[in-house]
């Protein structure tokens, strides 16, 4: 039987360290770090993901500030809040939630962003600097995984990873982290889609499966191998008759994947905590390598 990786519980250590380090700079009366959270639209995901951004930064005790735009907003006028929020001494790092509305092209919003602004590692300059093992802001999500392998001192060195999923805020980064020549990484990576022939074939023979596909229970207990780790970034709602009227579904099948794998990841309470925190951790970093 598997033992958990608990992202819940090493999240909270994680945002008590930073809060620990936001007290320390509030009593040598600096001001604190500060993350803005742009909102385009009424999708409700990306609302309750920036509600929840702006929760965390309460916890820690960072400043922060959601800046709100209707769906029809134009390109140019969120480039212009871009540009300003670039200029601003009084911000650290910003994140623009994605997906944006189809009149706006994301790649140049994400390429508007100061590189040194840019918390979230989407912008092309940082993606390149983590894929350089250069020191930059890691994407949240591959940055939390690969910071609840090393709290477990997971072994990753000489691995197999196989990796479920080529996005680009999950599957294509960690694929490269995975790789690097840090810990914990130097693991020899394959990282599988929807054009892979048969997935099951590498899942079975993988030290490690990272799955990102967001397909509800994909991966089966049938599908690895005895001792594997198993890290489930999916989160999908999937309706039910309980009396919220849905659950948090991950791509793992947990039941029969828990009963052959050494560690696994749940779903709620595994990746999706980590993730938030280590948008904590890039915040607090773009604070300490200001410029201002
Ligand atoms: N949409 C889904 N995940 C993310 C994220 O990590 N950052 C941003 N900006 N948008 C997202």
């Amino acid at each position: 039987m598997a033992e958990i990786l608990d992202g819940l519980k090493v999240s909270k250590e994680i945002k008590a360290e930073i809060k620990a380090e936001v007290e320390k700079i509030l009593e040598s009366k600096r001001r604190a770090p500060h993350l803005v959270a742009i909102l385009v639209g009424n999708n409700g995901a990306s609302k309750a993901y920036v509600n929840s951004k702006v929760k965390d930064c309460e916890e820690v005790g960072f400043q922060s500030s959601l800046i709100k735009f209707p769906s029809t907003v134009s390109e140019a006028e969120l480039l212009e809040k871009i540009d300003e929020l670039n200029k601003s001494k009084a911000v650290d790092g910003f994140i623009v939630q994605l997906p944006l509305p189809d009149q706006i092209d994301q790649e140049k919003i994400i390429k508007a962003i100061d590189p040194r602004k840019d918390v979230d590692g989407f912008h092309p300059e940082n993606f390149g600097k983590m894929a350089l093992e250069m020191d930059t802001f890691l994407p949240a999500t591959p940055f939390g995984i690969l910071t609840l392998l090393e709290r477990y001192n997971i072994e990753t060195k000489g691995k197999d990873c196989v990796i479920i999923g080529r996005s680009k805020i999950v599957g294509r980064p960690m694929s490269i982290l995975m790789g690097r020549k840090d810990f914990p990484g130097n693991s020899t990576v394959t990282l599988t889609h929807s054009y892979t022939k048969d997935i099951e074939a590498y899942t079975k023979k993988a030290d490690i499966v990272i799955t990102a596909l967001g397909d509800p229970h994909f991966l089966k207990g049938d599908m690895i191998k005895e001792g594997a780790v198993i890290v489930d970034v999916g989160i999908t709602r999937v309706d039910d008759d309980s009396p919220k009227g849905y659950y948090l579904a991950g791509d793992v099948d947990f039941d029969s994947c828990a009963a052959k794998a050494s560690w696994i990841t749940p779903v709620p309470g595994g990746v999706g905590p980590m993730t938030r925190a280590m948008l904590m951790k890039n915040t607090i970093l773009a604070y300490k390598t200001s410029v201002y």
